[in-house]
């Protein structure tokens, strides 16, 4: 080869290799990423996280059983990279004004699937019926909240406010499905029992929610829930045990958010400030886990801000619709971890709050009445200075 060319070549490959760096973006840094299995996974938990991973991206069609009316197909298309859902893919639910019960289950409540296969009607909401719009909560860390004992729940509960803070949190108290395996050691009041996921507290653990997903949100039965969206009949299912289980598997052993910049002057401040205002009476910097099968989940201490309780969050955040025993302003308090990633998975701006009706961190907080209003009051009398300060800190979380 002639030295010309040999400069060429290795020129040109110089060239390539440049513009290829600065095409390819960075790949994101492990804080960013929400989607990997928790540390400390045995190999058989870890083969099994990665079959519930696949559960969870499958996109269910006519002829896998989707409908006949639905919402959407996939897990994944509401949870994209099992962070926060766009409110394109917001569920709508209707007919329960208060916690007596669904006055709407034979006009199609309580969710309403928009969406169905060529020849069927989607269901409209019925003249009447009150509603809540939800949008996708992240699906991260929730093995952690899975494995609170009721007990831990009940210490932080103050029904008559005795410690005259203006906070009283209540658990949404519901009937559990036959399904469902009570948690060792569950309380209960009146045959009734402690209920933790879901933006109203009504699904008792990750089965209850998953078993309420393929059914209300894809029109897809399984053994657990057998019943068909449209028909009310009950016909063989469209999931299998297995899958049910993987997927309940994989949403267990999903990964906390990892916090970033913890030792910024300004993070460190905010910090000060959110115990200040009282934002971390509901929203809990520290629980412990109880016992769990799954060793890396059992006895392990974990930073989720939420007490899993239910607070009165005043008329404008009432929309009249609920759940279980929650009242129509009760709404659970959201954990906070991985606030700061939310905007990355919900298309570059953040839609908080139960519908995703706050486009800011600072909008959120303001939206905060009722038990939380001292809070908000503390918050609005904060200079500029101390404002973003507790913003930075809840971005790094
Ligand atoms: C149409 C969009 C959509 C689909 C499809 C969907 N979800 Fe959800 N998911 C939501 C919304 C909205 C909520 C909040 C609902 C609520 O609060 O009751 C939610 C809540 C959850 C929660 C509770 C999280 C928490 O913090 O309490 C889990 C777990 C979950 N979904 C898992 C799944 C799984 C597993 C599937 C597939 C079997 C699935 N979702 C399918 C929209 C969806
Ligand atoms: C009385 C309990 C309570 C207190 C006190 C409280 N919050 Fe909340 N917070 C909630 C509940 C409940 C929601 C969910 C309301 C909804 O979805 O409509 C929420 C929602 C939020 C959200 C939106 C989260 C999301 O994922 O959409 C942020 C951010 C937040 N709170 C921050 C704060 C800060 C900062 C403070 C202190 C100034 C504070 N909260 C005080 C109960 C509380």
């Amino acid at each position: 080869m002639k030295l010309n060319t040999f400069l060429f070549l290795v020129f040109s490959t110089l060239v390539i290799l440049i513009s290829c760096k600065k095409l390819l973006p960075d790949a994101a840094p492990e804080s960013e990423l929400l989607d990997g299995p928790i540390d400390g996974l045995t190999t058989d938990e870890t083969a099994r996280f990665l079959k519930g991973d696949i559960a969870f991206k499958e996109v269910f069609t006519s002829s896998k059983g989707l409908g006949s009316t639905f919402v959407a197909s996939s897990c994944i298309s509401c949870h994209a990279g099992d962070g926060k859902g766009h409110p394109s893919t917001t569920l709508t639910r209707f007919g329960q004004p208060d916690e007596f019960g669904n006055l709407f289950l034979d006009q199609g409540g309580p969710q309403l699937q928009h969406r169905a296969l060529p020849g069927f009607a989607p269901e409209q909401i019925p003249a009447g019926a009150t509603f809540s719009k939800f949008t996708p909560p992240a699906n991260t860390g929730l093995g952690f909240l899975d494995y609170v004992t009721d007990a831990t729940i009940m210490a932080m509960a103050d029904p008559n406010d005795q410690d005259g803070d203006g906070i009283s949190g209540v658990p949404n108290w519901i009937a559990v499905p036959d399904y469902v395996t009570l948690r060792p050691n569950a309380i209960s009041q009146n045959g009734k029992h402690i209920s933790r996921f879901g933006k109203k507290a009504a699904a008792y653990d990750l089965l209850h929610q998953t078993v309420n997903a393929y059914n209300q949100d894809m029109g897809i039965t399984s053994t657990f829930n057998p019943i068909d969206v449209y028909t009310h009949q009950e016909i063989d299912p469209e999931v299998s045990n297995q899958s049910v289980q993987d997927l309940v598997f994989y949403l267990r052993t999903l990964k906390a958010p990892i916090p970033r910049n913890q030792d910024d002057p300004e993070v460190l401040q905010g910090k000060a400030i959110f115990n200040q205002l009282n934002c971390a009476g509901c929203h809990k910097p520290t629980l412990t886990t109880g016992y769990s099968p799954i060793s890396a989940l059992s006895n392990k201490e974990f930073h989720p801000f939420t007490d899993l309780l239910l607070h009165d969050m005043g008329a404008g955040l009432n929309d009249g619709y609920t759940e279980g025993s929650a009242k129509t302003a009760e709404w659970r308090t959201p954990p906070l971890w991985g606030l700061g990633l939310s905007a990355l998975s919900q298309g570059g701006s953040f839609f908080l709050m139960h519908d995703g009706r706050a486009h800011s961190i600072e909008e959120a907080i303001l939206l905060h009445g009722g038990e939380a209003a001292t809070s908000r009051g503390l918050y609005q009398n904060l200079n500029e200075s101390n404002r973003s300060s507790l913003i930075a800190y809840l971005m790094s979380l």
